[in-house]
């Protein structure tokens, strides 16, 4: 059994990676600020830090932690995550996703924890046009939030090389579902939680675009449940564990769907219509996104289980 530091632990997506090591005999200590993390989404008997990466104290706090219990490594995945404020407030982004990845690196160190896998996505790629996008993708991000993701990867791999970490990065694609109402993404700027909302309070959801050059005209995108991507992160910290550095890996299903077919998921799930209507495209969007996830089935032996029906199921 091993245990893992989980910094945003109390987020959507870290509260599912924590019930995965758990259900794979290890456990997590969550470090979250809660300022858009959760402590309902954690088990009573959770470890929560409450703390900012940024606070001057953080390596006070780790190396408080590495003296009470054996951390195996950290999984990096506190960050603010929406790309239109990361337009409008790009230092805050910098200062926070790659200013917060140096501070974790640096304290991790220090407190003699040799293993991270951080969380990055696939805005490093920008606006591809490849389908599937592979790991050799050239990484040309086009908001700050993206350029603070591959920061943060760059900050990750080149301190592992001068401190000999092992360590990999998690390249997430659209991730969606969840394990239950109380671990669902409450954000609501993704749209599977955009068209649920849509079903429950018959505001229409808009679609931004129907003349793409894609099957239905609306945007493909690979979407991975977050139990999928929980997963991975379980996957990934197993690999660490063996020395091994994967370096950037891809986490998707290499399949595209796009927005018609998400709403008509979410319609057979819920037994309801989703009020939607089509709009101007956003802009910024590339009509694909679908990931190559050939490496982490090879490198991990990783690979989705679950699909659409399962991230657009409703939940208790
Ligand atoms: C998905 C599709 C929209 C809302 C971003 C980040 C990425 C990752 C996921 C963190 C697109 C369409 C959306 C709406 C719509 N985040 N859409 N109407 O933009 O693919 O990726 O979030 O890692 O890094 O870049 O996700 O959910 O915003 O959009 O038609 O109201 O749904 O055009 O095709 P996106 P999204």
């Amino acid at each position: 059994m091993s245990t893992w530091l989980l910094t945003g632990g109390a987020g959507y997506i870290g509260a599912h990676v924590l019930r995965a090591l758990r259900a794979a005999g290890h456990d997590g200590v969550v470090l979250d600020d809660l300022s858009t993390g959760l402590a309902e989404r954690l088990p009573d008997d959770a470890e929560l830090l409450r703390h900012d990466l940024l606070d001057p104290d953080l390596g006070k706090v780790l190396a408080d932690l590495t003296r009470r219990r054996d951390v195996a490594g950290v999984v990096h995945l506190a960050a603010k995550k929406s790309v239109p404020e990361s337009v409008a407030l790009p230092l805050t982004y910098y200062e926070h996703n790659v200013g917060g990845t140096v501070a974790m690196l640096r304290a991790a160190t220090a407190a003699g924890i040799g293993r991270f896998v951080y969380s990055s996505s696939a805005a490093v790629y920008g606006e591809t046009s490849a389908e599937p996008v592979a790991e050799e993708h050239p990484t040309l991000p086009t908001s700050p939030y993206g350029e603070t993701k591959l920061a943060g990867e760059w900050a990750v791999r080149r301190h592992a090389e001068a401190e000999g970490l092992s360590w990999t990065a998690l390249r997430y694609f659209n991730v969606a579902g969840a394990a239950s109402a109380t671990l669902a993404d409450r954000g609501a700027t993704n749209l599977l939680p955009l068209v649920m909302r849509a079903v429950d309070t018959g505001t229409p959801v808009k679609v931004f675009g129907d003349d793409w050059p894609t099957p239905d005209g609306t945007c493909l995108r690979d979407y991975v449940h977050v139990d999928d991507l929980a997963e991975a992160h379980v996957a990934a910290a197993a690999a660490l564990e063996e020395g091994r550095s994967p370096g950037a890996l891809n986490v998707g299903r290499n399949e595209g769907t796009s927005v018609l077919e998400v709403i008509r998921a979410v319609e057979d799930a819920r037994g309801r219509p989703v009020p939607h209507e089509i709009v101007g495209r956003r802009p910024g969007d590339p009509a694909r996104v679908v990931a190559d996830a050939s490496r982490i089935a090879t490198v991990l032996g990783w690979r989705a289980s679950r699909g659409l029906a399962e991230m657009c199921a409703a939940r208790s």
